[in-house]
Formats: structure tokens, sequence, C-alpha cells
């Protein structure tokens, strides 16, 4: 079966992936094709499907180290974007990184390759907002990422935020841009710009749903929802000393991987190092996250055997014993 959910528009066209990576995979095809001789510029903090379109794609690829919070090193990234002047820019603009749920300031970034003098021309900007670019919207005083702004192609999931019950995404991007990868193709009567060629005609059908009945107030409830439990998940967390970190727009709280791998498979933990997160998403309720803390606290007095130091993880936000001593003056919980 195949379906498109076609943003028809004179200037924004797009349509319904298998997933945030396959939009990462088109964005960034996009960045090579208009910017043939473009080099990727993307955090180390970005999703691996980033790093894969650059190897696929045979794109150089600067890798730029990422901030404690995981937002890109700004002034790495100018300090790279400097000394390949001469050169164009493809930029990955991470809309909610995978592990720590960071948003790269877009404006910021703009203000880099203005200052810079990258003309328009010089530059193609993807943002993957995989994770956070369907919430963003909706954050009180949050920055605008739109096509308002010298933005190229966005990505989004649709099984995260939305809650699809099959792995899919979206992708919009400048038409203009994608009249470069357009093919005829003549059995089907159709031209060709996507990655895959058959694909999930529900998909579509279940974000539509999504969509409509939840509508701008639904998804707005959500969002703050969301917002306010992993506050209240961190807060849980901060309370009881467990070293935490929570972006300003994000709901995914970072914090001390536990030891016991029973209680890792049996809440499906995501660890990378050190580190644990969870995600909150619509799905998870208040009572929800008080038998995750319990259980937490469980198995913490069970098998934790030393302090920890995760400092080199969350920064500033790390509560073992030789970090608070330092920062005795800090205040906890986080604001
Ligand atoms: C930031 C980011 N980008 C891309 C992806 C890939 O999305 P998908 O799993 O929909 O392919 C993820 C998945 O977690 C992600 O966190």
């Amino acid at each position: 079966m195949s379906s498109k959910f076609v943003v028809y528009h004179d200037v924004f066209r797009g349509y319904v992936t298998t997933s945030g990576t396959e939009g990462n995979l088109h964005g960034i095809l996009l960045g090579r094709e208009v910017l043939p001789t473009g080099i990727l510029y993307t955090s180390r903090a970005s999703h691996y499907s980033v790093f894969k379109a650059a190897r696929y794609y045979r794109i150089k690829c600067e890798a730029i180290t990422a901030s404690f919070n995981g937002e890109i090193d700004y002034l790495e990234l100018e300090a790279a974007l400097t000394a390949n002047r001469g050169t164009p820019a493809i930029i990955n603009v991470n809309i909610g990184t995978t592990v720590k749920g960071a948003v790269d300031d877009l404006q910021r970034v703009l203000r880099i390759l203005h200052g810079l003098g990258y003309t328009r021309d010089q530059f193609f900007i993807h943002c993957d907002g995989a994770l956070f670019a369907m919430m963003l919207p909706f954050v009180e005083h949050g920055p605008e990422v739109s096509f308002q702004q010298p933005i190229d192609s966005i990505a989004v999931s649709g099984h995260k935020f939305l809650g699809c019950p099959m792995p899919c995404g979206v992708v919009v991007q400048r038409k203009e841009h994608l009249l470069k990868l357009e093919r005829n193709i003549e059995y089907l009567n159709s031209k060709d710009t996507t990655i895959m060629g058959s694909r999930n005609g529900q998909a579509p059908l279940f974000l539509w749903y999504t969509l409509r009945k939840k509508g701008c107030a639904g998804l707005l409830e959500d969002v703050k929802n969301c917002m306010q439990l992993a506050k209240y998940l961190r807060d849980q967390l901060t309370m009881r000393r467990v070293s935490c970190m929570l972006n300003d727009l994000s709901t995914t709280v970072v914090f001390e991987r536990p030891d016991d791998d029973v209680f890792i498979r049996k809440w499906q933990l995501a660890c990378e190092g050190a580190i644990a997160h969870v995600v909150v998403m619509p799905n998870v309720t208040k009572d929800k996250i008080d038998l995750f803390v319990n259980e937490l606290m469980q198995v913490r007095q069970a098998t934790r055997t030393q302090d920890r130091c995760i400092q080199s993880y969350i920064g500033p936000f790390c509560q073992c014993d030789s970090c608070v001593t330092k920062h005795n003056d800090r205040v906890v919980p986080q604001s």
C-alpha cells in the first residue's frame, strides 16, 4: 500500500516516513543534493541516524562536542565553521537529543553562520526533531523553530509524543530543494522524491486521527502534563539524593544508572555509560512515577555499595558526596 500525507503548499512539502530515522536520512540527503560539496556539522550527542546518513552518503562530517547538558558546543561549532570557511555547511540542529533531550539553540547557530559571512545559499539546516519538535510549539515561551526562519528540513517521529501504534514520522522540507531529488517514474505515473517506495498507508490515518482527536488544545494539555511530571520525577529523585538532570526544554530525566540489571530490564531503561534516562510521554502517570521511584530506591539500597560521581555526564547536577561538598552552597532542587 502506498500513501502520502503531503503538505502541498507553494513553499513546503512533506511526507509520512517510516520513522524519525528516515526523516533524518532524507533531510541530510537533501542537504547533500543542494550543497554537494557541503560538510555536515552535528553534535556528538546526535542520534546515530545522523552519522549513518553521513556514512551512507559519504559526506564529510564534523562531529562537534556536546556540552554536559547535550547541547552542541557553539564555540567549537564556530571554530569548525571558521576553519572550513569557503565550503558550504549542512547543519543538523537537534530539537531534543536522544539521551538528554537537549535542544540546540537554532538562533545562536544562525547568528554564528551570519557572523562568519555564510550566505543563505552556503548553508542548509536540517532539524532532527524526532523527540521534541512535536512538543516544542506547545511549550510556553519556547523558542520558535519554523520555516519562518532559514531552515530547510525538519523531521519528527510519529510514535513518540503522538503515540502512533506503529513506527512512523513526518519530514517537511522546502519544495524548491525537492526538485533536486525529483525523478519521474513512468509506471507509477508519479514523481519520486522519497526514500522508500511502498509505504504504510495506515500510519497517516493514525497520525490524522490523533491530531484531529486531540487538536491543539489536547496537545497543549499533553505537553503541560509531561513537562510537569518530568519536573516531579526530577524533584523526587533530587530529594532522595539521586544525581539527576532535566533540561529546560525537555521531558527526559537523566539520572545515575541503577546497578540492578533486573530493574533496568523491567523498566526498559535506556542506559549510556553511567547514566540512564526516563522520557516522560503522555502515557506516564504520577502513580507510575511514584512506583518507579520507590522501586528504584529499594534496589539502590540493596545494590549500591559506593558513592558514584557522574559529574562528567551531568555537570553541576551530580549529587555525589564530593560534588555536594564542593558545591555545598548550591541550591537543590534545581529550579
Ligand atoms: C533525536 C532522535 N533522532 C532520531 C531518532 C530516530 O527516530 P526513530 O526511532 O523514529 O527512527 C531518535 C530515536 O530515539 C531520536 O531520539
